[in-house]
């Protein structure tokens, strides 16, 4: 089948690269030229394990093609609208410029048959206007809804082997000819055995935002339990394993620490909420407004507790940060919980040497004034205190004595409760961690 992709970022271009995989004709569209580019040259335009071989392995295919020029798209029998919808700059809604540029772009190149499929996070009603647009456009052209619920570092993995896979459709006739093609898209391997939700537009937009409510929910939920560990002089890393060997609660997603960030959870809940207020349902998830502020409160008593090993001044300390992306295994720093407490410590006066395997050229575009360091061991040379944020695994497997042997005080901040405690002290650390003794 002949299928676009419109918008090549973190979903659009793992999206492109995994249906050309499938055997399917792909042609990429993107407005940034360097995405397109690189892309062109078969390399993933930001860190995504596993995206630079399965780019290798389709461009042998010549399968999957990349454009800068809207009219590439003339001829695919679907178009999967792939752009981002991030948090507006002038309030906590959606920003859906993107979303609607495209299906403009998309309008004069559609014919009776095609379906345009959604992929992008909006919020819910989104679908109903757009199919809309596409009808007045071509009336025999369909719109779905298909969300996707991809983990940046596992994306090549969630967007070919997912766990569930839910359509958006209109009624009738339209909306069964839509899912038919839906499924001829994703044909095995992909989608055997796999669970399929058809259901109507709002359904499939509320699912997608629910997902990363809960989620967000379920993080905050066990930072609030750290929260109160903190006073009560327990442990929320002992309290996790415990509440979690009940499968109904499960202990997946109940690590304590620093929080979320990145570019989905946080402006998610935010424009969910906001979208709500809109349709004057706002107390129904009023809680996502709490779940936000115990989610910052952890950056806050982060910086705090840094304050406190350190004497209670900061200024002059040698802070070594380890971690600016969001979460390991990828180059984000989207709402990065660990350069947000990065940059607070060094507004406070501290000297912040930031190091990160992946993420130091988008950190550096972000918070400029901090120091970056690419070698692990020049950055944590004279460290006053190391600061673990980001828990990638190569800080995990950090030999405490050899560490120690470099800094100037042994002390170490578990941001992410992903050290061994007891390694860590009994190299003569004092170690700290969030929601815990
Ligand atoms: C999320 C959803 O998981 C995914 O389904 C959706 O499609 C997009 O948003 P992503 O943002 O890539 O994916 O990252 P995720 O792995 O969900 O982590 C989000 C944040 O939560 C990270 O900052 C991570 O460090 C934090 N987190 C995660 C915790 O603090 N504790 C946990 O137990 C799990």
């Amino acid at each position: 089948m002949k299928i676009s992709v419109i918008g090549l970022g973190y979903l659009g271009a793992v999206h492109a690269a995994s249906m050309a995989k499938l055997g399917h004709d792909v042609v990429g569209v993107d407005v940034d030229p360097a995405r397109v580019d690189a892309l062109a040259a078969g390399k993933a335009p930001f860190f995504e394990p596993g995206l630079d071989d399965l780019l290798t392995e389709v461009a042998a295919t010549g399968r999957l093609t990349v454009s800068t020029d809207p009219a590439a798209v003339d001829g695919a029998q679907v178009h999967f609208v792939c752009v981002g919808t991030p948090q507006r700059a002038d309030s906590n809604a959606a920003d859906l410029t993107y979303v609607d540029a495209a299906i403009e772009g998309l309008a004069p190149h559609l014919h009776p048959g095609e379906v345009v499929v959604g992929k992008s996070t909006v919020p819910v009603g989104t679908a109903a206007r757009l199919a809309g647009v596409v009808g007045d456009a071509e009336p025999g052209a369909v719109l779905a809804w298909n969300p996707e619920f991809l983990r940046e570092g596992f994306a090549v993995q969630d967007t070919l082997s997912p766990d569930r896979i839910v359509y958006g459709v209109p009624d009738g006739e339209p909306g069964e000819q839509a899912a038919a093609v839906l499924d001829a898209v994703y044909a095995v391997p992909l989608a055997e055995g796999v669970p399929r939700i058809v259901t109507d537009y709002p359904t499939a937009e509320l699912v997608k935002v629910a997902a990363n409510s809960f989620l967000a929910t379920k993080i905050s939920f066990i930072n609030a339990m750290a929260e109160l560990c903190e006073v009560a002089g327990g442990d929320v890393t002992r309290l996790a394993d415990a509440i979690g060997h009940d499968a109904r609660i499960g202990r997946r997603f109940l690590n304590a620490g620093l929080g979320f960030g990145g570019g989905c959870l946080p402006k998610d809940i935010r424009a969910f909420k906001a979208r709500a207020d809109e349709l004057g349902a706002g107390e129904a998830v009023s809680f996502l407004g709490e779940v936000d502020a115990i989610n910052t409160r952890r950056r806050t008593r982060m910086v705090e507790l840094a304050t406190e090993v350190l004497g209670g001044w900061v200024e002059g300390a040698e802070v070594t940060v380890l971690g600016a992306a969001f979460k390991p295994d990828s180059d984000d720093v989207r709402d990065s919980p660990a350069l947000d407490v990065a940059a607070r410590l060094a507004e406070l006066g501290a000297v912040v040497t930031v190091h990160d395997p992946q993420a130091i050229d988008n950190a550096r575009a972000k918070q400029p004034s901090l120091h970056y360091e690419r070698d692990l061991e020049a950055a944590l040379a004279g460290a006053d205190a190391v600061l673990v944020l980001t828990e990638w695994k190569q800080y995990k497997d950090l030999d405490p004595e050899r560490v120690g042997a470099l800094v100037a005080q042994r002390t170490v901040l578990d941001g992410r409760n992903a050290l061994s405690r007891t390694d860590w002290t009994d190299a003569g650390w004092e170690y700290r961690a969030l929601g815990r003794r």
